[in-house]
């Protein structure tokens, strides 16, 4: 009987510290499980300078045709704020701050520490697969 009750508890922590990550734990796993493909001959993607947020990645397209695809949520401050792709410059802009990153989803200004994550793109045709 103890042995069962032994089992049961290792169990439920086992269980537990699995469920109780911190945030930037969270963040990061939520990051290694965006893998999807995007059709990108229609909407935001078709036209150079176009950005969308999908499946967990912010999807942009360069000035010159080039796709990249980073974690669209500001790190600074943990607030969640979605960014902006500001196709003329080629860099990321958090509305709330101004924080900015570049291309690569490295803080290029502002105050915070913690790049983006970015995917990898791979297109074939009009489809784009983004993935880890
Ligand atoms: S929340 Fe993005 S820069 Fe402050």
């Amino acid at each position: 009987m103890k042995k069962t009750t032994i089992k049961i508890a290792f169990a439920a922590i086992v269980f537990m510290s699995f469920f109780s990550c911190s945030e930037g734990k969270d963040d990061e796993d939520k990051a290694l499980f965006v893998e999807f493909t995007i059709d990108v001959s229609t909407g935001a993607l078709a036209a150079n300078g176009g950005s969308l947020v999908n499946n967990g990645a912010l999807i942009a397209r360069t000035s010159t045709g080039e796709f990249i695809a980073v974690t669209p949520v500001c790190t600074n401050e943990a607030t969640h704020v979605q960014l902006n792709y500001d196709g003329a410059n080629n860099k990321f802009v958090c509305p709330t701050h101004n924080e900015q990153y570049n291309s690569l989803g490295v803080i290029i200004s502002g105050t915070g520490t913690k790049n983006l994550t970015k995917y990898n793109t791979a297109l074939t045709g009009t489809m784009l697969r983004v993935y880890p």
